[in-house]
Formats: structure tokens, sequence, C-alpha cells
């Protein structure tokens, strides 16, 4: 893919020498709203969830898709997909208290935490969430909460651990036999029987293999596993499933080189295969379910920051940037790439290698390690892309630095979805003993 087209995808384009997303001009806005700030556009959410639900649609119906909020928990994302026809994929009932919040029905809510504790349980039960287990002791615990609730046992799905793991990263990898997550294939059986003798009428599994997985292949040797346990159990226990769940996973090019994740082939790994033995009545009529949150909203937001130093040490060039990992945490962790681009240079100016760096009192605090960009100047803006996934998500308030306000673009308007936090914000729930008063 030309490298043009690459940003096009992503609804970035320079006009006149300026950068712009989703139609809107960078620097106006870093200039009007101030930089570090996440700016999400609510047309790119919407595309991806539609060009998703296009090719599950073409296949097969009885289909939906969980966004994983994880991702990006903002209210106004679960509002856009919800009104798209989206459902939820929850991790914590903090998540679930989001959604309830943003008004998204709670039969549109799978709750996959892992380490539930009773409280957990309770707050789901309570609130007619869907659990799926992540492991067996825990669904006597999850029995004993319906019964004290006087709640009717209806539907229980258990995450399934394949083995097979893939992603961006080891961190990422949630499938394997030393991985905590799921129930392993010789526990399954058991599983499932348990929860029949607990009065459980309706069943679903569930399978997440890992994070940011770019080739299609890595989802093959997991879903066939996967199939294969699930024909084994529904011919043991004869019992049909309401759900399969293949998890997220769906990963973005965030490498100009790199080529999107092919989903013609997603499709006919995951879904011609599980198609095929639903015809040929294995178990059920299950509804297909996918649970992305990175392939919804990441390329769907940028980072815009301001260049405030530039130091020549004689040996590297580093851009100092005003934001770091406390904005977006991920190379930082992960040694993720994130693509930078200015936003007021055209592209015949003297090309030089700098390491795009933030104010982060650690040396690790490195956005962009060995970046060629048009030479830059203190006062620059730069944009980071991809950053609507696990990145305000995962920032934090550390060096003291409060968090950048988030802001939604659409068809030329501008909305404040999350202020800026403040300086009180850092202190507010903190208390002083009477003896340091
Ligand atoms: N379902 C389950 C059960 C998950 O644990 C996750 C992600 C997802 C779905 C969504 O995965 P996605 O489609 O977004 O890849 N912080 C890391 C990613 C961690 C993902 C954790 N679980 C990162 O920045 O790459």
């Amino acid at each position: 893919m030309k490298y043009v087209d690459w940003l096009k995808e992503k609804g970035l384009e320079y006009r006149d020498g300026v950068l712009h997303f989703a139609d809107m001009n960078t620097i106006e806005i870093a200039e009007k709203f101030g930089t570090p700030i996440y700016i999400i556009s609510e047309e790119m959410i919407r595309s991806q969830y539609k060009k998703l639900k296009r090719i599950l649609d073409s296949e097969y119906k009885n289909n939906s898709i969980h966004y994983a909020m994880k991702a990006n928990s903002n209210l106004s994302i679960l509002k856009i997909l919800d009104s798209e026809g989206a459902c939820f994929d929850c991790t914590s009932t903090g998540e679930i208290h989001t959604c309830l919040k943003a008004g998204i029905s709670p039969s549109k809510i799978i709750y996959t935490g892992n380490m539930f504790t009773n409280d957990d349980f309770k707050f789901a039960v309570k609130n007619d969430i869907l659990v799926n287990l992540d492991s067996i002791s825990q669904l006597k615990r999850l029995v004993k909460i319906y019964d004290d609730l006087g709640k009717e046992k209806e539907i229980v799905s258990f995450r399934i651990n394949p083995e097979f793991g893939a992603g961006h990263h080891s961190h990422t990898i949630t499938a394997g036999k030393t991985i905590k997550f799921g129930i392993l294939d010789d526990q399954v059986i058991e599983a499932y029987s348990k929860a029949k003798e607990f009065g459980f009428k309706k069943f679903g599994t569930h399978i997440h293999i890992g994070s940011g997985i770019i080739n299609a292949y890595d989802f093959e040797k997991a879903i066939d596993k996967y199939l294969t346990i699930i024909m084994k159990l529904a011919d043991t226990l004869d019992i049909t499933f309401e759900f399969l769940d293949f998890g997220g996973g769906l990963g973005i090019p965030y490498r100009p080189e790199e080529d999107p994740l092919d989903l013609e082939l997603y499709k006919t790994i995951a879904l011609k295969k599980f198609k095929e033995l639903v015809e040929k009545g294995n178990f059920g009529e299950p509804e297909f379910i996918i649970e992305p949150g990175r392939y919804l909203s990441a390329e769907a937001c940028i980072i815009l920051t301001q260049i405030n130093t530039i130091k020549d040490n004689g040996f590297k060039m580093f851009a100092g940037t005003n934001t770091g990992f406390n904005t977006l945490l991920r190379p930082a962790m992960y040694g993720s790439y994130h693509h930078i681009i200015t936003c007021n240079k055209k592209n015949k100016e003297k090309i030089l290698t700098y390491d795009i760096v933030g104010p982060i009192c650690e040396s690790g605090d490195i956005i962009g390690k060995e970046r060629k960009l048009p030479k830059l100047e203190e006062g620059d803006y730069l944009a980071i892309l991809d950053t609507g996934a696990y990145g305000f998500a995962m920032s934090s308030s550390y060096n003291s630095r409060p968090r950048p306000a988030e802001i939604l673009i659409d068809k030329g308007q501008v909305f404040k979805i999350r202020e800026a936090e403040t300086f009180e914000d850092l202190i507010r729930n903190q208390d002083i003993p009477e003896h340091l008063k």
C-alpha cells in the first residue's frame, strides 16, 4: 500500500502541508484546545464497526460484535458503538458500571473477568449480567450467589484456554499451559457437566488467545482446537450452545509497511469452519461472537503533542515533547511502535533522525526511537497515531502530570468528551492525618 493511502485509511492527509484528521485541521485543534490532547474520530469508529459487521453478516447472520471496552472506555465511544448495534465485553465490575451508565442494556454485556471475587459475582448477578467463568472452582461460588439472591440460574459460560496463543508481545499472549487464563481441554467436560448438575440450562463458550494479531493465520490452530473441544463437549454431555465467543485480538497496521488484517481470511479461518459445523448439526445454532477492542478504536484516535526542546547532544538528536508514557504507555511497556508524523511540515524538507521523547523522569520515556522526520523545531506539533486503544485506558498521572482532555470530532464539529485533569484532581482523594496537619 502506498504511504499516502495508508495514512488515508486512518483518516489522515496533508492539505497544503497541514495535517488533517477526519477532515479537521490538526494545528487549529492544537492551538484552540492545547496539547497534549487525544482526538477521536466518531466516523472512524463507526466505519471500523461497519466493516467488520459486514464481513460477519456476509457469512452468518446470527453474530454479534462485543466491543472489549478495556481498550477505551469513554462513555461517548460506548454510546457510538451501542448505537451501531454493538454488544460489550467487560472485564471488571467497574467496566460493567460504566456500560450501565452509558445506558447499555445488561443483555448486551458478557462479563469475562478473571480471578473473580464473590462481590464481583454479586454485582453481575444483581444486574443480570452473563458471567464467563475462568475456573471450575468459581462455579460453586457463583451458584451460591444465585441461590442467595434467589435468582434463576439461566446461562453460564467458561473461558477455554485452547493452548495455542498469539499476540504482539509475550504479555499479550493469553493462551497456553503456563498462562493464567481459562480452563484447559481436559477440564472442559468436568466444568460443563458440573454446570449442568447445578441447574444451568443454557451454555456459552469463550476463547481469547491474545492481542494485536495482524496475521489471520495466527488464529488458526487455536480455533481448530476450540471447535474440536466444543464438538467433544456437545457430544459427551448432549448439550447445545447459545453462543461461541472467539475473543478479540484483531490487530491493526501500526507500521506503514504493514498490511491490514485480512478480514476475508479471518472469516474463512473462524466463521466458515464454525458455520460448517453448525450446518452439520453438531452443537445447536449458536450465535457467533467476537470481542475486538483495538480493531474498533485504535485507529480512530491520534494524540497531538508539541515539541518543546530540540536537543543535539553531539551523538543523538532528541525531540522532547509534552507527552510521554503517562499518556501512551505502549512503547515503554511493550516496545510498541506508534507512527509519528509532523502536523506542519512538508515532505521535501531535510530529513533527520530523532528519538521522540516525553517529559517523564525516566530514560525509558521514548515514544518513538530513531524516527526519520523533516527537520523539527521547538514549537512544532506532532501527531502520534493509533492511540485509541490502550492509550488513555492505560494512561496515568505519574510525575503528577494531569491526564489530558479527550475530544471527539465529527463532520466538522468538535466535542469535548473528557475534561483534562487539574492539579486539584491529583490530590482530590487524599487525606492528611490530624497529626500531620
Ligand atoms: N477479550 C478479552 C477477554 C481480552 O482479554 C481482550 C484484551 C480483548 C477481548 C480485546 O483484545 P483486542 O481486540 O483489543 O486485542 N494493553 C495491551 C493489550 C492487552 C489486551 C488485554 N485483553 C496493548 O496495549 O497492546
